[in-house]
């Protein structure tokens, strides 16, 4: 009998432990997890979210339980943000405890090696090498090759009815700007030769992207892993090409390949593939929405072909050299503005993703290791406390600069857009020729939206344009 207390003593020692250490994790008080719903088992809230524009989702969720939620979705137990100082604290001053994340297959997709998914010395090589390709001395050769990618795009528009957003990404599209844009930057013109072969394989690889990850043969995902592989063989012929010829460039490649630390042709690969695809999608969608806004302000387009005229004129008056060149873009500041108001109205990256890889105290919450962190860009950019009126789209709220940590279409921190100069570029570039020469119309109302998975003018905006008299 005594044997037997001794043991029920002992077990009930022990349980009251663990929850003494559950209770207390080293003689502090558990934290909080922050507020909100974590709906259904396993699907969570991932309807709510799916079924209707996501925003609403975000934004009664915002105002029901705060900047801070939590929330359930894809499987994933998440925290959801949306207040600038706590965007920064993820993206910036604790950046190091939340990693980058993705699912899987998307990882699969673009190469395991791509700079997105890592953190640590391989992202910091990288970021440096990216940079390095990407920074305003080095893009300021290739303003005239994207000047005349502009002009070429634009000649073979005119006259057509044509899907913007079609036009500026897609591979089926032989002019299409941001593509050509983001070869002529990452290959330099050695993609002429093999651009049709890419196309194709970037037009089979983003076909599986948003597809159920199953690899087998006839399905998306499958044609699209095949098509990954064509890639990796075609940058491989570009590679040894170039070894052959030992010619220095100044593209992303030629900035992968100079490192003399070394990367594989796989992680070379990996991150060719990648870049190009964040390169396009983002700067085709915006230079769609510009499209868009211009249109339907025509007071605020008035102004822009002003500015663009100006520019047009002094360097026909200067007797300079008429092509383009970066200084121009410099001096294009209502152009600038509008871009920046799309940035901030469209808000195409709505957020981004991390994962904690500890345990993290955050605003008097606990944020468990392995949730995942949602930094909310589109609401911080669409909150009245931080651009009164939000839904108006005003460029002029630009004159002044915004509030810090408020404007983020470029994300902030170690893993910030190294691209931001190079699309902004190419969209002056565009915007230069395409207001001095053209004049375009909206072929429908269009209030609509669609998520494809950047949010988008319905239908891709369908445009007439047609050459200035
Ligand atoms: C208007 C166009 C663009 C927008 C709105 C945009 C937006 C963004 C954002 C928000 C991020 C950060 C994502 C995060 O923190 O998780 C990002 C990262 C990135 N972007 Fe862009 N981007 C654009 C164009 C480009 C271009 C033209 C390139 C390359 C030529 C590019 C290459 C990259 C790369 C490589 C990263 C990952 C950086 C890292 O992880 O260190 N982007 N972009």
């Amino acid at each position: 009998m005594e044997f037997i207390s001794l043991c029920f003593l002992i077990f009930s020692s022990f349980f009251l432990l663990n929850y003494l250490l559950k209770f207390f994790s080293f003689g502090q008080v558990k934290l909080p997890l922050p507020p909100g719903t974590m709906g259904w088992p396993y699907i969570g809230e991932t309807f709510q979210l799916y079924s209707q524009n996501p925003n609403t989702f975000f934004a009664s969720k915002v105002k029901k339980y705060g900047s801070v939620f939590k929330t359930h979705i894809l499987g994933c137990r998440c925290v959801m943000i949306s207040s600038p100082e706590a965007a920064k604290l993820v993206l910036v001053s604790k950046a190091h405890l939340f990693k980058p994340t993705f699912p899987a297959s998307k990882e699969r997709m673009l190469g395991k090696q791509a700079i997105f998914f890592h953190q640590g010395d391989y992202h910091t090589k990288l970021r440096k090498l990216v940079l390095r390709a990407f920074l305003p001395n080095s893009i300021r050769n290739i303003v005239p090759d994207i000047e005349s990618i502009a002009i070429k795009s634009l000649q073979s528009w005119e006259g057509n009815l044509i899907t913007t957003f079609q036009e500026m990404k897609t591979v089926c599209c032989s002019n299409s700007y941001a593509f050509n844009v983001a070869l002529l930057s990452i290959l330099g013109k050695d993609e002429v030769l093999y651009r049709e072969d890419l196309k194709r394989c970037y037009y089979n690889l983003e076909k599986g992207y948003n597809s159920m990850p199953i690899n087998l043969p006839g399905t998306l995902f499958h044609k699209a892993m095949k098509a990954r592989k064509e890639l990796a063989n075609i940058l491989a012929k570009i590679l040894s090409l170039r070894r052959e010829l030992k010619q220095n460039h100044t593209d992303l490649l030629g900035s992968f390949m100079g490192d003399s630390e070394g990367l594989t042709d796989e992680q070379i690969a990996d991150n060719i593939i990648g870049v190009i695809f964040a390169a396009r999608d983002t700067t085709a969608s915006i230079l769609t929405w510009i499209l868009k806004y211009l249109a339907e302000n025509p007071s605020v387009l008035q102004s822009v072909t002003e500015e663009q005229e100006a520019i047009m004129k002094l360097k026909e008056n200067s007797g300079d050299d008429k092509v383009l060149n970066l200084t121009d873009t410099k001096r294009m500041p209502i152009t600038t503005r509008v871009i920046q108001e799309t940035l901030r109205v469209a808000s195409i990256l709505s957020f981004t993703f991390r994962e904690a890889v500890e345990d993290v105290e955050f605003n008097g919450y606990l944020i468990p290791k392995g949730w995942k962190v949602l930094p909310l860009f589109r609401n911080i950019h669409h909150s009245p406390d931080n651009f009164p009126e939000p839904e108006k789209f005003d460029p002029s709220r630009f004159e002044v600069a915004p509030k810090p940590n408020t404007f983020m279409p470029f994300g902030n921190g170690i893993h910030s857009c190294p691209g931001n100069e190079l699309a902004k570029m190419e969209i002056l570039v565009l915007l230069h020729h395409l207001t001095t020469k053209y004049r375009w119309s909206l072929m429908a109302p269009q209030n609509g939206i669609q998520y494809g998975p950047f949010p988008l003018p319905q239908n891709g905006l369908p445009i007439k344009i047609t050459l200035k008299r």
